[in-house]
Parts: C-alpha cells; sequence; structure tokens
C-alpha cells in the first residue's frame, strides 16, 4: 500500500484556483523534492495536505495510509502521522516548548491505544531528541517559537518532528533561514530519522539541500501541478539550465 496517494488535486484560494490537477504518490522509505518556480503552488501543496483552513479542495482525492485524508480534520490528520514543518513557523505565545511536546506526544499515543509517555522515556526522548537536532537547553524552556530567530524556528521545527516521528513528514523550505552549518546539522538530522517507514517530502528551491538530503525522485511542479519528475540527477540539470530551459526539454 502506497503511504499517500495524491491524485488530480485542485485547491483554490479565495476562488482562485491554485492547485490544478497535482498528482503524486509517495511510498515509505522514499524522499521525493518538489522544486519549481515562486507562487506555483508548492506552500498550498503542503498547507492543503496538513488541513489547513481556506484551503478549498474543489476535485481530487489524497488517501493516507488507505484512508480519506480530506475527510479528516486538520488535527487528526497530525494524529494520523502526518507532519509539515512551515515555511514560516508560528509562534505559540505562553505554552513552553516542553509542556506543548508533553501534549502532542500524549495525544498522539492516545490516537495509537498507547498509555500516556513515563516522565522518565519523556525526558529521555527530548534529550535524544534535542542532541540531535542541535537545540539548546535554554530554547527547551522558553514558549513555542516566541522571539526564536528565524533559524531557531526551523531547528524547532525538526526537533518537534524529531519527537513525533511522523509517517509522512513535508518540510517547506527548510533550507531558507538555516546557517550553513546548521543545514548540514539538521540535514544529518534527517538522515538519521530516515527509515523504511517513514516519508519525506522535501520542497526547496535549491539544490545544496539535495546533496544533504539525498532523494529517491525529484519533481518539478508550475502553475499548479508536477511538469517533470526524474531522479536526484533533474536538480542537478535544474541548477545549471533554469526552469523554462529545463520544461521546454523533452
Ligand atoms: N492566502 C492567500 N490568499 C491569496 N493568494 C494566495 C494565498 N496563499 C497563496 N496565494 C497565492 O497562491 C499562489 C501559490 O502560492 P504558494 O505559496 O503556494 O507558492 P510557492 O510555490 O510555495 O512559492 P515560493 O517558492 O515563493 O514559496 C501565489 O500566487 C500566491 O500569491
Ligand atoms: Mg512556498
Amino acid at each position: 500500500m502506497k503511504l499517500i496517494e495524491i491524485k488530480n488535486l485542485h485547491v483554490n484560494i479565495d476562488d482562485k484556483e491554485i492547485l490544478k490537477g497535482f498528482d503524486l504518490d509517495i511510498n515509505r522509505g522514499e524522499v521525493h523534492a518538489i522544486m519549481g518556480p515562486n507562487g506555483t503552488g508548492k506552500s498550498t501543496l503542503a498547507s492543503a495536505l496538513v488541513g489547513k483552513p481556506d484551503y478549498e479542495v474543489t476535485a481530487g482525492k489524497v488517501i493516507f495510509k488507505g484512508k480519506d485524508l480530506l475527510e479528516m480534520e486538520i488535527e487528526e490528520r497530525a494524529l494520523e502521522g502526518l507532519f509539515l514543518a512551515f515555511q514560516y513557523p508560528v509562534e505559540i505565545p505562553g505554552v513552553s516548548m516542553i509542556n506543548f511536546m508533553k501534549t502532542v506526544v500524549d495525544a498522539r499515543r492516545k490516537h495509537n491505544n498507547e498509555d500516556p509517555i513515563s516522565p522518565v522515556d519523556f525526558l529521555n526522548l527530548v534529550k535524544k531528541s534535542s542532541k540531535l537536532v542541535g537545540i539548546n537547553d535554554k530554547m527547551k524552556g522558553r514558549a513555542v517559537n516566541e522571539g526564536f530567530s528565524g533559524g531557531e524556528k526551523k531547528k524547532n521545527e525538526i526537533f518537534q518532528m524529531a519527537m513525533l516521528q511522523p509517517d509522512l513528514a513535508i518540510l517547506d523550505e527548510l533550507d531558507s533561514g538555516l546557517d550553513i552549518d546548521s543545514l548540514k546539522h539538521v540535514a544529518e538530522a534527517i538522515n538519521k530519522l530516515r527509515n523504511k517507514n517513514n516519508a519525506f517530502l522535501i520542497i526547496t528551491h535549491y539544490q545544496r539541500l539535495l546533496d544533504y538530503i539525498v532523494p529517491d525522485y525529484v519533481h518539478i511542479m508550475n502553475d499548479g501541478k508536477i511538469v517533470k519528475s526524474g531522479g536526484k540527477e533533474l536538480a542537478m540539470e535544474l541548477e545549471s539550465m533554469g526552469y523554462d530551459d529545463i520544461m521546454s526539454k523533452n
């Protein structure tokens, strides 16, 4: 069974059609990258999949782990194991990272008919995940993303991902805002989190990220749908040719 099947997805924002028949299947164990010009609908795809309000699906279907994703509420999609690291992460003032993570980890466990995580296991998970991603103890005590720098917010997203171990993680422009060392560190963390049961959808403008996190497939998106797919070499071709040339070449 495919992890996710996206068929002929059409999405409107304010009555304007942004996704115009988007198709993509992802199996467990795979890493897919999506590249494409600004304003093409990459972030819209990510938002529509996680169920952000204001993204109106007008046609198509999405099957996630054998279930109809589009029928699920936004929270349910997360509990089922879909995770999105936003291009611009949101702040949650007044809620400490640790309390927030305890709540979401337990919510996911409850959804899977598991007991709440024990305090010892939780602290070990926090320790392991923060070490993996390279975030410090001070950040963990602060409110979620409040006053975090752009790069700290990005790291925090990956920390949350490490804690939650989603089936499918969508990473939207992970590389924007991270310095070179942080990017390498976070990419290594993602490589360690990769396994045969999960999958990643990486949205990026730059080949460089894909040197660190090597994708199985690269898709080029334009005007609301995928126009070309290939292996990791497609990203390199794109870097040297640019979108116009690569999209006109068959
Ligand atoms: N809330 C909104 N209201 C109106 N238009 C929107 C909204 N969100 C997105 N759009 C429009 O939808 C189109 C696709 O936007 P989207 O953010 O998905 O592009 P993108 O491919 O992620 O681009 P980038 O590479 O710049 O991040 C753009 O023309 C954008 O202006
Ligand atoms: Mg975007």
